[in-house]
């Protein structure tokens, strides 16, 4: 049997956790938009044309920021086009996903949208085909209430108070050969401190996120993000890692370990970034925004065919992988790993949140559902708020075909000190093995366990439909909390949520 201990104790902190870290993204993209959020003339869809079963999915996630509109769909956008009267608004080709955006919504819609949700927007400027003042156009269009051109197109198109947009990324993935207008390191660096300076001028409230690597496998990595912050430095507020992973091999042990490799990208980072700190003798700290992250691979060779075969199509089926149950393990990991990296991580994005590599999904003519991914995020979004802890953690290791000394079981603390609540996140990632599993809370007086939630399942390959959910949270009951220290069994391959409170 794998084993684990776990010694929590209130002063050890990490840090605050920053809401930010459960935020997500839409993108133009597939039927994330349209037939996703959007869709007038469904059964459920509102005044503004907004499904309101997605909007209740959407909601019990407590999304607290949403990036927008891209993704690799930005550096061809054309702002100017998705506002004013929506009889005015021109289609456009879209070359990173080869479809037709007829512009129906736009930026004043998702702004409206969003109101709805209770999220914030995180906004993505052009920096492909387009460059600096289109960027201070579309900020002074956003946040400014000035007697200038944008700020009045603005208020003309009824829209009186500016969105005041606080979190801006200075392009997507320009790193990325396959973007529109992929850049050097060094015409990138460039382009976007230059861009930046202005914008900062333009809103000095306003947050900068300097484009990073698309993944830790980038050819690049790390030399880009040394070069592009040696410009951007002073004048950006955040670095963004983008990372998806897939199980294409078919090896579960393995693809439970590739958070492995997620920390190994973010450490690098945090590394590149204080040395370009050092250099500069700044006092300034940046942080991280992991603005892209998920599973994807399932829907790939298919996504490909059709953008190939059948391209400058209205919304069509896109990147709608079908996740199962090994797919949340990983997500479950994933959200662990941020955790335990709250000092230097302050926002990531699951990319995506509708339709598009989604915890959400919906059907043209039904309803709306929840993948199996839904419910790991849902419950570190709704528990995982307050005081990451620096606990002591010792786990039984295992190798796997591609990493090794994997920890059987990974885990994670947060304190909410206000609701006097602390939530244990653990998952036991042995294939093999169940795992032991204690935890010393004895510095948590007073507490006792509120709900024990599960994920568990002995079908990795098992996933959910709008027929019906297979995986769900179960409630457990087996388990010993006395004299502080708490003991169960982590199934193996399972996701455990351990809640403890005073009232
Ligand atoms: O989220 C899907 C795509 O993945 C985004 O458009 C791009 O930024 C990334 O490569």
């Amino acid at each position: 049997m794998a084993k684990a201990k776990m010694l929590l104790d209130k002063d050890f902190k990490i840090a605050e956790v920053d809401k930010r870290i459960y935020g997500s993204f839409i993108e133009h993209l597939g039927r994330a938009v349209y037939n996703g959020i959007y869709q007038p003339g469904h059964a459920c869809a509102d005044e503004d044309g907004f499904r309101k079963d997605v909007l209740e999915l959407v909601k019990e996630l407590e999304v607290p920021i949403i990036r927008y509109p891209g993704g690799n769909f930005v550096s061809n956008f054309f702002w100017e086009d998705s506002v004013g009267p929506k009889a005015d608004r021109k289609p456009r080709l879209d070359l990173a996903w080869r479809t037709l955006e007829t512009n129906e919504f736009g930026l004043g819609e998702f702004a409206k949208w969003t109101k709805k949700a209770g999220a914030d927007i995180m906004m993505a400027v052009n920096l492909g085909t387009r460059g600096i003042s289109d960027a201070l156009n579309l900020l002074e269009y956003c946040n400014l209430d000035a007697n200038s051109h944008y700020s009045a197109l603005r208020r003309n198109h009824g829209v009186q108070e500016p969105y005041h947009i606080k979190t801006w990324c200075l392009g997507n993935e320009m790193d990325g050969p396959w973007q529109t207008g992929h850049k050097t390191a060094a015409e990138y660096g460039r382009l976007a401190a230059e861009t930046a300076k202005a914008m900062k001028v333009m809103d000095p409230s306003i947050e900068l996120v300097s484009c990073g690597s698309s993944s830790v496998d980038m050819p690049t990595f790390p030399e880009w993000e040394a070069v592009t912050l040696e410009e951007t430095y002073d004048y950006v507020d955040y670095i963004s890692l983008h990372n998806y992973y897939g199980n294409a091999e078919n090896d579960t042990e393995d693809f439970f370990a590739k958070t492995q490799d997620m920390e190994r990208f973010i450490h690098t980072v945090i590394a590149t970034c204080d040395y370009i700190k050092a250099k500069k003798r700044s006092k300034k700290t940046l942080n991280l925004s992991f603005d892209e992250w998920n599973v994807w691979f399932h829907a790939t060779q298919s996504d490909n065919e059709e953008m190939e075969k059948h391209p400058w199509q209205i919304a069509p089926h896109l990147l709608e992988d079908i996740y199962d149950f090994e797919d949340a393990i990983l997500v479950g990991l994933i959200l662990v790993t941020f955790l335990k990296h709250t000092d230097r991580l302050k926002m990531a994005c699951l990319a995506q949140l509708v339709n598009v590599i989604a915890p959400i999904m919906t059907e043209n003519e039904g309803g709306a559902w929840k993948q199996t991914i839904y419910y790991p995020f849902l419950h570190a979004s709704k528990f995982g708020r307050g005081t990451a802890l620096q606990s002591v953690v010792h786990s039984t290791m295992h190798d796997s075909s591609k990493h090794s000394d994997v920890t059987d079981v990974e885990s994670v603390a947060v304190y909410n000190e206000e609701k006097e609540e602390v939530t244990i996140f653990a998952v036991n990632r042995s294939v093999k093995e169940d795992a032991l599993f204690e935890a010393d809370v004895t510095c948590f007086e007073g507490y006792h366990v509120i709900e024990y939630l599960a994920l568990e399942n002995d079908d990795m390959k098992v996933t959910n439909a709008i027929t019906g959910e297979k995986v769900t949270p179960c409630r457990k009951t087996q388990y010993q909390l006395s004299d502080g220290i708490f003991t169960a069994n982590l199934k193996k391959c399972s996701w455990n949520v351990i809640r403890f409170g005073r009232k």
